[in-house]
């Protein structure tokens, strides 16, 4: 079969445009490429020609396994983030876009020369490897509850040849203070919302990374209650929340000594990225 033919028989398989699939063209030709190990410019410039029989066979699969609603991200096993690739597995939250703008106002704020940098449910790592590869002076800490999801990251950060410590922990439980930079992605989502969450979410990754209580502030509550053992003075934190989750941390947030340094609003205009500060320099 040729790249052509084998894409006409994927994209019906992949069925028609729905939620977590909104365009099965699309989706066939990069699982097509990836397969190949090309890019998908060359591949649309090819299409007259055969895959090798090994890429064929495991297009064919993969279009079965996201027929069945796996993510992309599980079959070639590893997902973009701030321009590196981190491998991925069930074991961990595949890497979101609007985390990439808590790295970017991470990046953007006046710190030590070499900071002290804590990424707090720290999944395939991320948040800690980019924070580590980006600013190679600092010293940086990740930890997370789920020993499989540490796994990932011990694998991430042995890829891209930086150098994080790890630990199992409940939140900052296992860490001592005076960190410059806490930054946290934990669960979010309220509980009711989980039964709603797109299928491929839902279905395949860990509940661990997505339930947040009740309101879905349940974690976050804590970690700000945390904050002021292990930030040292004038410290930031880089909080990932849902919508309407600043304004219930409001009252923890000034109880635990943090001001609002800002509420950063993600491209859909949510505000997404709560940075408090330590006060006291
Ligand atoms: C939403 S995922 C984020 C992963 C990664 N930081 C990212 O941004 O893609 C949340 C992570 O927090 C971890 N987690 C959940 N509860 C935790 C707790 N009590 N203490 C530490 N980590 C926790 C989960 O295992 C998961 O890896």
């Amino acid at each position: 079969m040729t790249i052509d033919e084998l894409l006409r028989w994927g994209v019906p398989r992949l069925g028609a445009p729905r939620e977590g699939l909104p365009d099965p063209a699309r989706e066939a030709r990069w699982l097509l490429a990836r397969a190949m190990g090309v890019g998908e410019a060359w591949l649309l410039g090819h299409r007259n020609e055969p895959p090798k029989a090994a890429a064929e066979a495991t297009f064919r699969a993969w279009v079965e396994r996201r027929r069945a609603g796996e993510p992309a991200h599980h079959l070639t096993g590893s997902c973009p983030f701030w321009g590196r690739d981190f491998l991925v597995s069930p074991a961990v939250l595949i890497p979101r876009p609007e985390t990439e703008l808590l790295v970017g106002i991470a990046l953007t704020l006046k710190l030590p020369p070499a900071p002290r940098v804590l990424d707090v449910g720290t999944g395939s790592g991320c948040l800690a490897v980019t924070m580590a590869a980006e600013r190679p002076q600092a010293y940086v800490v990740g930890v997370d509850l789920s020993l499989p999801a540490l796994a990932v990251a011990r694998a991430n950060i042995h890829r891209h040849g930086v150098e994080v410590h790890l630990l199992a922990g409940d939140l900052a439980e296992a860490v001592a203070g005076n960190f410059d930079l806490v930054v946290a992605n934990l669960p979010y989502v309220p509980e009711g919302e989980l039964p709603f969450l797109p299928r491929d979410v839902r279905d395949f990754e860990p509940h661990l990374a997505l339930a947040g209580g009740r309101d879905g502030a349940d974690l976050l509550r804590r970690l700000v209650a945390e904050l002021p053992r292990v930030l040292g003075r004038g410290g930031h934190a880089l909080l990932e929340i849902g919508t309407g989750q600043a304004e219930l941390l409001a009252h923890h947030c000034s109880g635990a000594g943090l001001e609002r340094a800002a509420l950063h609003p993600d491209a859909a205009g949510i505000p997404r990225v709560l940075h408090l500060r330590r006060s006291g320099r």
